[in-house]
């Protein structure tokens, strides 16, 4: 139980890594959380400080859930299912990051590099979803949100019942962290990203 409880912190831990903020300090002397959509995550920093340091963030955030959610396999804990809830510590830790006083990102990218480290065929489905739609909608916001509701219908096909609850909680949780993107989605000011269908429209 020790083992579990502390393997648990770690997970919450990784999750808190304040990725976004401290590349945009370090790198760009810039506080990622004061420009653009004020979001610490791949997107705003894409946004706000380029390529380069969006694909860190993107890398190093995705790989926080994949790290997590791996740790019952790295330590011999449990079954596989352990997997989630180490996971879900992860993408809380990043939403709400002890770095940051529980404040942080979205959760999308380390929400995908969770679906990796449990499922590889979940994952490449969710990709399949995702994708798409960014290319069609030129919102990564919208992508999200549709993504995870996808995600959670899909789940009952795997006969997972925990990773349908697991899956039904995530849709709770970015639909609430991207409360500011659906009202701007409504309004049609959301930001958009220069490929997709819909920016050159
Ligand atoms: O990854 C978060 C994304 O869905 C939206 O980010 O910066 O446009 O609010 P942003």
């Amino acid at each position: 139980a020790i083992k579990f409880a502390l393997l648990l912190i770690l997970a919450y831990l990784i999750g808190s890594f304040p990725t976004g903020v401290l590349v945009g300090k370090l790198f760009y002397h810039k506080d990622i959380r004061e420009y653009g959509s004020h979001n610490i995550g791949t997107t705003n920093t894409f946004r706000v400080l380029g390529p380069k340091a969006g694909t860190i963030v993107f890398l190093v955030d995705f790989f926080k859930g994949t790290l997590a959610t791996s740790l019952p396999v790295i330590f011999h804990l449990g079954d596989h299912h352990y997997c989630l809830v180490f996971g879900a510590a992860a993408i809380l830790g990043h939403a709400f990051s002890i770095f940051l006083k529980f404040r942080g990102g979205k959760a999308v990218a380390t929400t995908a590099g969770f679906l990796l480290g449990y499922n590889v065929k979940f994952f490449g489905l969710c990709a399949c979803f995702f994708i798409p739609l960014l290319l069609i909608t030129s919102m990564v916001s919208m992508s999200s949100l549709i993504s995870v509701i996808l995600i959670f219908i899909s789940s009952f096909f795997f006969h997972d019942s925990f990773l349908t609850i697991m899956s039904g909680v995530l849709v709770i949780l970015i639909w609430w962290s991207h409360r500011t993107n659906i009202k701007r989605i409504l309004n049609g000011s959301e930001n958009l990203v220069p490929f997709g269908l819909y920016y050159w429209y």
